[in-house]
């Protein structure tokens, strides 16, 4: 088989890792792809966001299978513009990928289901919504409904907070995605990443994890597109994975049929596990970035022939396993992220930091130049690690980020914190 994958963060390098272990594959190509994926698969300089170009690619290299990394391509249509061309390809289509683009489809989306989420508004003018605010109360959320690369969203602990959030979106705070806003009630309880693989009718429940979106240690600062992650997440007992394949899952792969838009790829449902069970914060129709990172060192099976029964429909037939073992990984980014940070800064001692047990080291915003590794974006690597325990994949993971020598980066040093308190009995 040869296999395509579109994107460049530490998402594509696991995904690449673990294609590139397939018995399956005769040749990997990734576009545009970053240093680390270099060594395992051919970066091609294709500018993502030109179907045709990517098409003419995919011909001339006969490719099997284009694997779609990030959101951004799968709102574009790619997939629909591939298949129209005869090339197969993992990832929703256009109308599927509203389940992320639009917040306000999925809420709707919700409601017609009695899918478990937050109650939500919509509103195209600032005084409706601030009378709903006002009806309301605090605390309460306030979204922009578009694409907003995970930043859309302030959760309001005043009513005067939540007045200057709107106020904030409509003046264009949040670009075009900020036209519409929804505002929903302010759901308590404990986050989970839950991902399923789909194949329009059938789904498959992967791993959970858990994740630290914001940008300093004990959730503190800005957020982020996330600063690490670990999996499974403790808080997804057998029973809560039921009840979400069961109440959000497969309600929504019905829903989507229904509509004429099935869903085919990944879908990441960000869970609020509250007293009542199960809510839905939002859906992602990708694999998360750093979650895929720990999914992939978890995924005990080869990832290549489940890629190909999500396209092909056949996942009924079909299982995977996991290592029971938990994994790790923290995000070394540019100093000065999620803010302006530096680029071309070097980094030295990946190979020594390589060797510490049980660790992996997958790059995100990385380019190699004369034989040296150097920063090329915000979130810059991710070090991953496996253990018999969540406390010693970390006590590895840090260990390793340690051997690391880059004097413009930083990562927080409490990824895992609330797992490894679990596990001691604090
Ligand atoms: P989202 O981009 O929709 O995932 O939201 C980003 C973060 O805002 C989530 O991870 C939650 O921490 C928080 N959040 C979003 N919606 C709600 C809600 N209805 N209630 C409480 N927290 C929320
Ligand atoms: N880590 C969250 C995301 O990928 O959206």
């Amino acid at each position: 088989m040869n296999i395509l994958l579109l994107g460049s963060g530490g998402r594509e390098h696991a995904l690449a890792w673990k294609i590139a272990d397939s018995v399956l594959l005769t040749k990997l190509w990734c576009a545009p792809g970053n240093a680390g994926i270099a060594r395992v698969a051919e970066c091609v300089s294709l500018d993502v966001a030109d179907h045709a170009a990517v098409i003419a690619f995919c011909k001339a290299n006969k490719i099997d299978l284009v694997v779609v990394g990030p959101e951004a391509p799968l709102a574009a249509g790619i997939v629909d513009d591939l298949a129209a061309a005869g090339i197969k390809a993992f990832g929703p289509s256009q109308a599927a990928a509203r389940l992320e683009s639009s917040k306000g489809f999925t809420k709707d989306l919700c409601r017609d289901n009695n899918i478990p989420t937050a109650a939500y508004e919509r509103f195209s003018d600032a005084a409706a919504a601030k009378a709903y605010i006002a009806a309301n109360g605090a605390p309460i959320v306030i979204k922009a409904d578009g694409l907003a690369a995970g930043k859309g969203v302030v959760v309001a602990m005043t009513v005067e907070d939540a007045n200057a959030a709107v106020d904030m979106i409509f003046e264009g705070g949040f670009g075009a995605a900020g036209a519409q806003v929804v505002i929903e009630e302010f759901m308590r309880g404990e986050e989970a990443s839950f991902f399923a693989l789909c194949d329009g009718e059938h789904a498959l429940a992967l791993a959970t994890a858990q994740d630290h979106k914001r940008a300093f240690d004990g959730d503190k600062g800005p957020n982020t597109g996330g600063m690490g992650a670990y999996s499974p997440a403790p808080v997804m007992t057998d029973e809560m994975c039921r009840r979400t394949m069961d109440e959000i899952i497969f309600p929504t792969l019905r829903a989507m049929r229904a509509r004429g838009a099935p869903f085919k790829g990944v879908l990441f449902a960000g869970l609020m596990i509250t007293d009542d069970g199960p809510k839905l914060i939002e859906y992602n129709v990708r694999f998360g970035d750093p979650e895929c990172q720990v999914l992939m060192l978890r995924m005990m099976g080869d990832i290549v022939p489940a890629l190909f029964a999500a396209c092909d429909g056949q996942l009924n037939h079909f299982s995977l396993r996991w290592f029971p073992d938990p994994a790790l990984t923290v995000v070394m980014a540019a100093k000065g992220y999620p803010g302006d940070y530096a680029k071309g800064t070097p980094i030295e001692g990946l190979d020594e930091a390589a060797k510490v047990e049980d660790v992996e080291i997958f790059q995100a915003g990385t380019k190699e130049e004369g034989g040296r590794i150097l920063a090329n974006g915000g979130r810059v690597l991710n070090v991953c690690a496996s253990g018999k325990t969540v406390a010693e994949a970390q006590a590895r993971a840090y260990e390793a980020v340690d051997r690391i020598i880059w004097p413009d980066g930083f990562c927080r040093r409490d990824i895992g914190f609330q797992a490894v308190e679990r596990e001691s009995g604090v």
